[in-house]
C-alpha cells in the first residue's frame, strides 16, 4: 500500500522539518517505523504513528522521561493517529516490529532494512502492551487502560534476548476481544544509574479480528504506570552486563503488570 497523497503531505512536512534542523547520524539509538503483520512487511509509518523529533531535533531519540507525552507512544505519538492506517490482525496471530537506526530520513523515501546498521542496538529488555480504543481509533490519545502481551528478559542470565534482533515479534492474544486497538512496543536500553535508563517506544494502530471472549488484565496507564525507581528499571549493578551468568538476572521481570496471554 501506499500513502494516501494528503497522507504523505503532512508526514513530508513533518519530516522536511527533521532534514531542515539537521538531523545527525547516531548509531545506537533506534525505533520501530515498520510493522509485519502476516508476513507482510508495511511501509514506514503505515500502521506505526509517526513520531517527533526531540527538544534538540533529532530522531528516535532514546526517552529519559517517564512522566510525559512521549510516554505513550513516542514523541508527537499522541497525536499521528490521524496520519496512520490501521491494520487487521487476526487474534493469535504475531506481529513483528522492526527496528531501524537513527540514521539521517530521507523523507519520502525511507530506508530498507540494512543489518549493519539496523536493528536492536542496545543491551535491554523489551515489552509490548495493548489498550483498546473507547471510540475512533485514530483521535485516540492512549490515556486509558493498557494489559500488556509480552515480556523479554534474559534467558540464559548474562545477555538480553533481544540485543541485535532484528526486530521484536510477539503474538496478539488468542482470545483478545475484537476491536481497535493501539499495540505499544518498547525497549530499554538498560543502566544501573539512575535516570539513565533509555526507552524507545512506539504505537502501530490495528483491528483485532477473531472470536474474543477474553477480559484483558491487570492494565495500567501511560504516563504513570512506571517509576523510574522500579529496580526493573533502575538496574541493579549485579545485573549489568554479569560476566557470567546470573539467576538474579535470569529472573528479571520487566516493569509493570504480568503478561495477558488471552
Ligand atoms: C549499510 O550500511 C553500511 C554502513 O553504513 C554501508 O557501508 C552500506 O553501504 C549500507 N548498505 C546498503 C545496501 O545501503
Ligand atoms: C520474527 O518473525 C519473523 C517471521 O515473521 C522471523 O523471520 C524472525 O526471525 C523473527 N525474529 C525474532 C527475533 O524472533
Amino acid at each position: 500500500m501506499r500513502f494516501a497523497p494528503q497522507r504523505l503531505n503532512s508526514l513530508a512536512s513533518v519530516l522536511s522539518l527533521l532534514l531542515l534542523q539537521g538531523v545527525e547520524q547516531v548509531d545506537g539509538h533506534y525505533g520501530f517505523p515498520v510493522v509485519v503483520i502476516n508476513g507482510v512487511v508495511s511501509e514506514w509509518w503505515q500502521y506505526v504513528r509517526p513520531v517527533g523529533p526531540d527538544d534538540y531535533g533529532n530522531y528516535f531519540q532514546p526517552l529519559l522521561d517517564y512522566t510525559g507525552e512521549p510516554q505513550v507512544c513516542g514523541i508527537d505519538g499522541t497525536k499521528t493517529g490521524s496520519i496512520t492506517g490501521t491494520a487487521k490482525v487476526e487474534a493469535g496471530s504475531t506481529i513483528g516490529f522492526i527496528a531501524f537506526s537513527a540514521i539521517v530520513v530521507t523523507a519520502p523515501v525511507w530506508p530498507t532494512f540494512n543489518e549493519s546498521t539496523d536493528g536492536i542496538r542496545h543491551e535491554g529488555p523489551g515489552q509490548a502492551y495493548m489498550s483498546k480504543a473507547p471510540a475512533d481509533l485514530e483521535s485516540y490519545t492512549g490515556d486509558g487502560e493498557w494489559f500488556k502481551i509480552w515480556s523479554s528478559g534474559s534467558s540464559d542470565g548474562q545477555h538480553w534476548d533481544t540485543y541485535r534482533k532484528a526486530e521484536l515479534n510477539f503474538t496478539i492474544p488468542k482470545t483478545t476481544p475484537p476491536g481497535k486497538y493501539l499495540v505499544r512496543v518498547e525497549h530499554f536500553n538498560i543502566s544501573p544509574i539512575y535516570g539513565q535508563t533509555q526507552q524507545y517506544i512506539n504505537c502501530a494502530q490495528v483491528e483485532v479480528t477473531g472470536p474474543g471472549g477474553g477480559t484483558p488484565g491487570p492494565t495500567i496507564k501511560f504516563p504513570g504506570g512506571y517509576d523510574p525507581k522500579d529496580s526493573s528499571i533502575w538496574l541493579p549493578n549485579a545485573l549489568y552486563q554479569p560476566q557470567k551468568p546470573t539467576e538474579l538476572l535470569k529472573n528479571y521481570k520487566g516493569p509493570g503488570p504480568e503478561v495477558w496471554t488471552g
